[in-house]
């Protein structure tokens, strides 16, 4: 068939889908050993494997937004393309959030019909699902671990050597850092972000505490309460703008994104109304959501598994719930984009942005 004839070859819903593969990829358990399969187990299948498609997507999205950040010099027209990516994103991980409803339309009791079917098959085991979060960036050193065991000692030589392969690759983490460090406009001809935004803390703290000191509605007590939280939140600033104090605590392993990245966020969240910022700002914010959602995702879990099977260990050899709970809690990737929300400042407070810097930062289309 010449190459033109095969372009435009019919064809049918049921193979370009190939349907045939994916609907007869069903095979409950319980009906291969039982003479009555367990109602359930078809809708257990079926939502997992729902689950491993999105999955696929996730991965496919996730790559290609690697693709683009990975290169020396990102073009700018890029960033609106990994965000739109990327929201698409959120918007999965919302749906796998809601999916978990409908495994619960499952009672435990129609799932303990063939729960003893699955040993020691589990969740634990996707490998699509270990290969989002190296592509995210969550650290093997930070991974809560089972049965002194890797995550990655159930799967086989291949799938290790992938998820090794990933974990040596640039992360999105890493990819996003590298990208931030690279920020321009920090310092500008005689402007310099820091300095301006550290006098706009120390104005502001100033405010608060004349305000505190000068109120006639709070008690002694009360006033010198809020100025040790105010002192508390000084510290915080002082800590995070200081490069030496933010290495120790980066070294400590409180914080991961370094010095430079954290201030090109900032900077970009409180300039983000400038037209410039405004599509790195989305970025950011996307990609907060992500791990948001993915937590909010990992405790929806937790919750259903205590549901369905109480402080029993899962089928993979985990403490089960107890577990689950711990990845929710800790395996956090963007972490520290949250945290910025704690520098920011009210926007009349913000250091005005020289003109020259502020024409830069615009659209510079001029009506001809
Ligand atoms: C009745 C429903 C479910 C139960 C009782 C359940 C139970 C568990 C348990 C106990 C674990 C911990 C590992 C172990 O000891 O087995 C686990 C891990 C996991 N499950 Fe489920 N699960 C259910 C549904 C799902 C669904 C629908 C998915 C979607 C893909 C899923 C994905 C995972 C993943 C990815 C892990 C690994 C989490 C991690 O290590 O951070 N589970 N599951």
């Amino acid at each position: 068939m010449s190459k033109e004839k095969k372009k435009y070859a019919t064809v049918h819903y049921n193979n370009y889908l190939g349907l045939d593969q994916l609907l007869s990829a069903q095979k409950p358990k319980s009906a291969e050993v039982d003479q009555t399969p367990a109602h359930d187990e078809m809708l257990f299948i079926i939502v997992h494997q729902a689950y491993e498609l999105w999955f696929k997507q996730v991965i496919h999205e996730l790559t290609s937004v690697l693709d683009l950040f990975r290169e020396k010099n990102i073009h700018p027209r890029s960033i609106g393309t990994a965000v739109s990516r990327l929201e698409r994103v959120v918007e999965i991980l919302n749906l796998l959030i809601q999916q978990i409803k409908i495994m619960e339309t499952m009672t435990p009791l129609d799932f303990l019909d063939f729960r003893n079917y699955l040993f020691p098959a589990s969740g634990f085991q996707s490998y699509q699902f270990r290969m989002v979060e190296n592509l995210l960036g969550l650290e093997d050193d930070h991974r809560i671990t089972y049965n002194g065991e890797s995550y990655d000692a159930v799967f086989d030589n291949r799938k290790r050597e992938k998820l090794k392969d990933a974990v040596d690759a640039t992360s999105l983490f890493e990819a996003v850092e590298n990208w931030l460090e690279r920020t321009p406009f920090l310092s500008f001809g005689d402007f310099d972000f820091l300095d301006a935004y550290r006098h706009a803390v120390d104005r502001m703290s100033e405010k608060e505490q004349k305000a505190i000191l000068e109120s006639n509605y709070l008690t002694d007590k009360e006033k010198d309460m809020r100025l040790k939280m105010l002192n508390g939140t000084s510290t915080y600033f002082y800590h995070v703008l200081n490069r030496e104090e933010h290495q120790k605590r980066q070294a400590e392993g409180n914080i991961r994104l370094n010095y430079e990245a954290t201030i090109a966020a900032l900077f970009i969240h409180l300039y983000r109304d400038e037209p410039i910022l405004h599509l790195p700002f989305r970025l950011l914010v996307t990609l907060t959501e992500i791990d948001e959602m993915l937590t909010t995702w990992r405790y929806r879990h937790a919750q259903m598994v205590m549901r369905m099977i109480g402080n029993k260990i899962g089928t993979g050899g985990s403490s089960g719930h107890a577990y689950l709970h711990k990845t929710a809690e800790k395996h956090h990737i963007f972490k520290d984009l949250h945290a910025i929300a704690t520098l920011l400042i009210p926007r009349s407070e913000l250091p005005d942005l020289p003109p020259h810097l502020k024409q830069q930062l615009d659209f510079n289309f001029k009506h001809p």
